[in-house]
Parts: C-alpha cells; sequence; structure tokens
C-alpha cells in the first residue's frame, strides 16, 4: 500500500498522531519533572519532632488553695501547695509510664494500669512502682509565676515559699 502513504489525504491524521505522541511525551516529562520534584522537595525537608517545651508556666502562686492538688493533664505534673510551700510531682508512673490520677476521695495519687499508689508528695504506698513519684523543679519567674521544669528532677522537700 504505498500509494497510502503518499496520497497528501492521508497528510492530516499522520500529523495529527504525530502531534498526539509528541503531547504524551511532553506530558510524561512534564509528570515526571513535577514527581521528581515533589520528591525532591520531600526529601530536602527536615524531619523535625517537635516537641511541647518542658518548662510548664503553671500561673500565679494566688490562684492555688492551701492544702491543693491540681492536676495538669496537658503536662503530666501535679502542682502542689501545702502549708510549707509549693511544689511539683510528675504524673508519670514510675512503673512502666502510665499517667496517674489524683483521688481526693482516698487522698492519693494513683496508677490505673497496674494499681500503685502514692502519697501527695509522691512516696509509694504500695504496688509494682519501683520508686517515688519524682519532685520536678519548680520556681518563681520574673512575671511572679510558679514555672516547673518537667526535665529536671529535685530532691523531695525544696518547696517554693511565696
Ligand atoms: S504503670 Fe503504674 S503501676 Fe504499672
Amino acid at each position: 500500500m504505498p500509494e497510502e502513504k503518499n496520497n497528501p489525504q492521508n497528510q492530516p491524521a499522520e500529523m495529527s498522531r504525530r502531534r498526539f505522541f509528541v503531547r504524551m511525551g511532553v506530558g510524561s516529562i512534564a509528570v515526571a519533572t513535577l514527581g521528581s520534584g515533589v520528591f525532591g522537595y520531600q526529601f530536602m525537608s527536615p524531619n523535625v519532632l517537635f516537641e511541647p517545651s518542658l518548662i510548664v508556666n503553671a500561673g500565679k502562686p494566688e490562684e492555688y488553695e492551701v492544702n491543693s492538688v491540681t492536676f495538669d493533664p496537658k503536662n503530666s505534673i501535679y502542682v502542689m501547695r501545702d502549708a510549707a510551700g509549693f511544689y511539683a510531682v510528675s504524673a508519670v508512673c514510675t512503673h512502666l509510664g502510665c499517667v496517674t490520677a489524683w483521688k481526693p476521695e482516698l487522698d492519693m495519687i494513683a496508677c490505673p494500669c497496674h494499681g500503685s499508689k502514692f502519697h501527695k508528695d509522691g512516696t509509694k504506698i504500695e504496688g509494682p512502682a519501683p520508686k517515688p513519684l519524682p519532685w520536678l523543679r519548680m520556681w518563681i519567674s520574673e512575671e511572679g509565676n510558679l514555672m516547673v521544669d518537667r526535665g529536671t528532677t529535685v530532691q523531695a522537700r525544696q518547696f517554693v515559699r511565696v
């Protein structure tokens, strides 16, 4: 069928097919370039895990009543105020890391996971927890706020007096 190939009537169909393949090729290259650009951007972007600060602003001392236990679930800490002053205790159980709960009716802190119990000063009453709940560094900021450093433990009975 050589006559058909040289037939000028076939020329527009031939061009159309050629144009189709050129467009397919250009489209494929564009998609590949876009895809590699997206993956390249993700590869070059730092994989940073943003964690909340270990320093907690617990507010003004006058917000706490004497002999109060205030649980901060967001930061897993207790802010205590008794006659001796303020202190902060970690709410994370020293057994396997569950977050404990203050039980005012029992006047104790209890762990829901395996039953460890603690006095409000963090000392252990019973259960599998190997250590007391640690006291956390606490201080008064220049603005007069109670500040707690969740990352720094201190010896027990280091009260903050206002
Ligand atoms: S995690 Fe608290 S008792 Fe096990």
